[in-house]
Parts: structure tokens; C-alpha cells; sequence
């Protein structure tokens, strides 16, 4: 399984390359905000610049909401840099663009996705990925990671290409049953990727083994 960093954190996103496990980036419009980054100039430079920190895919998010506007975002987007893969959200006209940008070979990823059926009308567009929400659904007491399971069998058992994303990972245990539920790709805060190194075993393990070298070496 992939991890993607979910953040706009230069910071955070450097950490998580610097671990060597990192495989992509995702942004949408509330994460670039958190970190400040407003007006289209210093937003596309912004992601040009997580793109020179990362080797793989980083999502960019389209603002527009119609078809001809989400197409020249898209292609904008797209021209920034090889590494981008445009974001797009699950409505009708998103789905056209997704159809549109496909056949123009730009890779795409569409977001908010909250059921299968979106999830299988983007992936009949040609979505490179489709990013289920998983902590979203959990908030109002729906099945995320059932949604992830139930996407990823669909994809499986139709030959589609599509590449499930689970997004809005909010926590270790997320990832894991990301794992269990087939997902290709998780995208997670930096402290549910670390969180996966944790184990008080290790702790207690490394400190005998450090005391017992120390005893004869010191
Ligand atoms: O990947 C989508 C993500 O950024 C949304 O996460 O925690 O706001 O539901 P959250």
C-alpha cells in the first residue's frame, strides 16, 4: 500500500520524505489555507514546490465548479509540473472533467467521494484515483472503511484501473484497516504514519539491550 502525506506542510512533508517511505502528496483547498498560502500565483508556486520536495503524485485541487472552468484549472494545473495529478471534486460536471482531462492524458483524482456508485461513475471516467473519505463517514456514524472495502472489490472484480485512495485517515488504527480493506493508497497526517512505529516492546527492548551493552562496554 502507498502512503501519501495528507498536509500543504512544506515542513511536515520534508519529515515525511526524509523517512523514505513516502510515496505522494495530497492538498485540498482547507489545508492550503491552514498553511496561508492564498492568491493563484503563490498557490501554484506552492505547488511546485511540494512537488520538488516529493517523488511521487501530489493532488491539486480545482476551485471551479463548472466544467469549462474545472478544464482550464485542470490544464493549468496540470502544466505546472509532471508530478500533478488534478483534484476533483464527485459532482456531474467534475465527472465530465475527469472524462475530458482523461483523454487529454492529465491523471486525476476525484475527491468527496462519500458512496460506491460515485465512486464507480468516476472510475468510468477514467479517475487515476477516487478518494473515499473514511473519518468523514465515521463522524456521522456510517462505515468508512466498509466503503473502502466495498470500492475496492468493485474495482477488483470489474478490471478497473482506478486506484483507491482512502482519505480523511485520522489515525493509525485508520491505516490499518486501510490494509485489511484493500485500499492502494492511504493518505494520512504525519502523526498517523508515525504512529505506526510505536510499540512499547520496542522501547523496552532497545533500553535492556543498550543496559546490558553498557554493563560490559562502559
Ligand atoms: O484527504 C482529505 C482530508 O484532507 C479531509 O480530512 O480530516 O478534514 O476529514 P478531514
Amino acid at each position: 500500500m502507498k502512503f501519501f502525506i495528507d498536509t500543504a506542510n512544506l515542513d511536515q512533508i520534508k519529515e515525511a520524505q526524509d523517512l523514505g517511505i513516502l510515496d505522494g502528496v495530497t492538498t485540498n483547498p482547507s489545508l492550503m489555507a491552514k498553511e496561508g498560502i492564498k492568491g493563484v500565483n503563490n498557490i501554484k508556486q506552492h505547488y511546485v514546490n511540494i512537488c520538488e520536495i516529493v517523488d511521487g503524485d501530489v493532488s491539486a485541487e480545482v476551485i471551479a465548479t463548472d466544467f469549462e472552468g474545472m478544464i482550464k484549472e485542470g490544464e493549468e494545473l496540470a502544466a505546472l509540473h509532471p508530478q500533478i495529478v488534478v483534484k476533483i471534486p464527485c459532482i456531474k460536471a467534475g465527472i465530465k472533467a475527469i472524462k475530458y482531462l482523461t483523454g487529454k492524458n492529465i491523471r486525476t483524482n476525484c475527491t468527496l467521494i462519500f458512496s460506491a456508485g460515485q465512486a464507480l461513475l468516476a472510475a468510468k471516467a477514467g479517475a487515476t484515483y477516487v478518494s473515499p473519505f473514511i473519518g468523514r463517514l465515521d463522524d456521522i456514524g456510517t462505515d468508512g472503511i466498509g466503503l473502502i472495502e466495498q470500492i475496492a472489490g468493485m474495482f477488483s472484480r470489474y478490471g478497473f484501473e482506478t486506484e483507491v485512495l482512502a482519505a480523511s485517515v485520522r489515525h493509525t488504527m485508520h491505516i490499518l484497516q486501510c490494509i485489511e480493506a484493500g485500499a492502494d493508497v492511504a493518505t494520512c497526517p504525519l502523526n498517523a504514519i508515525t504512529g505506526l512505529l510505536k510499540h512499547p516492546l520496542t522501547d523496552s527492548g532497545l533500553e535492556t539491550f543498550l543496559a546490558d551493552y553498557n554493563k560490559l562496554n562502559s
